[in-house]
């Protein structure tokens, strides 16, 4: 069947975490059970877990792909080069306790697919306890051929910040612009598609339990991320018999093994262990009508819990265009050292804490217990300012926010992007104490 080249029109399924069913053929998926003795159409039936079987129900995730030919007929993997690509435990550098900025990922000048343009900024954690995460970024100029992708190690949320990625998954299709976050769980098959010739963004591969949508505790029953803005794709196959090479990323390194067929050859499926795309634009953003600007924590769009109640893997957090209406309150974030680590990116625009060298496609870390908060000019604007109230619609900041510190990468510290001289945002902030 034709599953399109752009993706502009495509079908989608909504919710998070529900069960989903879809079928390219009528009549492909069974009917009251999952595995027949005969699957329709002469399909394999393959069970896909991303959670333990015996996790509780509303953590569990797991899909069922009827499928032309089944995985399990592939030849031996063998070792390929990881590129640019890490993985926990990150061991490369003493870490850091130094705040970093970078400016945007060049890209490439030699042609270069998603999975050739990852580069690892950092990250923590051990891929083979599946606890931490991996933080990339990504910067392609050429779709992925004759080659498929997935990772072992962990989920990945893709933030595109230039240039669409038409994702084309096991379970079907989906297209990812600026602006809007993309989920691969693990495992998942997938091949990358470029339909605006170029395209940068970021990376959360997440090695601990699958993102979630956060608890709601007082704010009710609704708010922050909705369920039904949550698109998974609709099956759409691949009935080739080109040889395609399965890059599987497993224990922090990248292996090859050569299928006799496009392994995108999923004709039905159903189950919660699905792909899924989020519009971040909308996030229904809640803050403060009285005073204070809230913990960041309210800008939660997914989490991945820890065994620690309350203590997050990593959270992925949106400040997305919003009112600011406190009084007597200084209104951008405040100044602040967290337990926890933050690893900032620009999709567009500007951020409101910072007046200038946070650029789009760039990236800022603050880890454990690092001092930071608005720079001078952001500082002596927002204390002065008059306080009306204000729309901050100008920027789409995101951070990937972590339990244990982020161990940059040597790569990370050396490259040429990275912007020297970050502290001095903070001089110059003046001794205003007068008794
Ligand atoms: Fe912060």
């Amino acid at each position: 069947m034709d599953i399109g080249q752009d993706g502009k029109d495509l079908d989608y399924s909504a919710g998070f975490g529900n069960e989903h069913s879809s079928e390219a053929v009528p009549g492909a998926l069974p009917v009251g059970r999952n595995a027949p003795q005969r699957a329709p159409f002469g399909l394999y039936a393959e069970q896909l877990s991303g959670t333990a079987f015996t996790e509780p129900r509303a953590h569990n995730r797991r899909s069922w792909l009827y499928r032309i030919r089944p995985s399990a007929a592939h030849p031996p993997f063998h070792r390929v080069p990881n590129g640019s690509l890490r993985s926990g435990p990150f061991q490369d550098v003493e870490p850091d306790p130094n705040r970093l900025r970078w400016g945007p990922l060049p890209l490439p000048a030699e042609p270069t697919d998603f999975v050739q343009g990852l580069v690892t900024v950092g990250g923590n954690g051990d891929v083979l306890r599946r606890e931490g995460i991996g933080i990339h970024w990504y910067a392609a100029n050429h779709s992925m051929q004759g080659r498929v992708f997935s990772s072992a190690d962990g989920e990945f949320l893709i933030v595109p910040q230039q240039g669409a990625l038409l994702l084309r998954t096991e379970l079907g299709m989906l297209r990812a612009e600026p602006g809007h976050i993309a989920l691969i769980p693990r495992g998942v098959r997938f091949r990358v598609d470029l339909p605006d010739g170029t395209a940068r963004g970021y990376v959360c591969e997440n090695y601990g339990r699958p993102f979630q949508l956060p608890e709601l505790g007082p704010i009710g029953a609704n708010g922050l991320a909705n369920a039904r803005d949550f698109l998974a794709p609709v099956a759409a196959y691949e009935d080739g018999d080109e040889e395609t090479d399965v890059i599987n990323k497993f224990g922090g390194n990248l292996w090859s093994a050569r299928y006799s067929h496009s392994p995108l050859d999923v004709v039905a499926w159903h189950g919660s262990h699905v792909p899924y795309l989020y519009d971040l634009r909308r996030f229904n953003v809640l803050g403060s009508i009285s005073y204070d600007h809230p913990d960041p924590s309210i800008f939660t769009v997914l989490t991945s819990p820890s065994d620690t109640p309350g203590l997050a893997g990593a959270d992925f957090v949106v400040f997305a265009p919003r009112w600011l209406v406190g009084e007597d309150t200084f209104r951008p974030p405040y100044f602040h050292r967290n337990v926890m680590s933050e690893f900032m990116g620009l999709i567009e625009g500007a951020y409101d804490a910072k007046a200038e060298g946070f650029v789009p496609g760039g990236a800022s870390l603050h880890n454990m217990m690092s001092a930071h908060g608005p720079d001078r000019a952001t500082f002596d604007r927002a204390s002065t300012a008059e306080l009306i109230p204000q729309r901050v619609d100008d920027g789409l900041a995101f951070m990937f926010e972590t339990r244990w510190p982020i161990v940059p990468t040597e790569s990370a510290l050396s490259a040429g992007h990275r912007q020297q001289g970050y502290d001095t945002v903070w001089e110059g902030l003046a001794r205003n104490f007068r008794l």
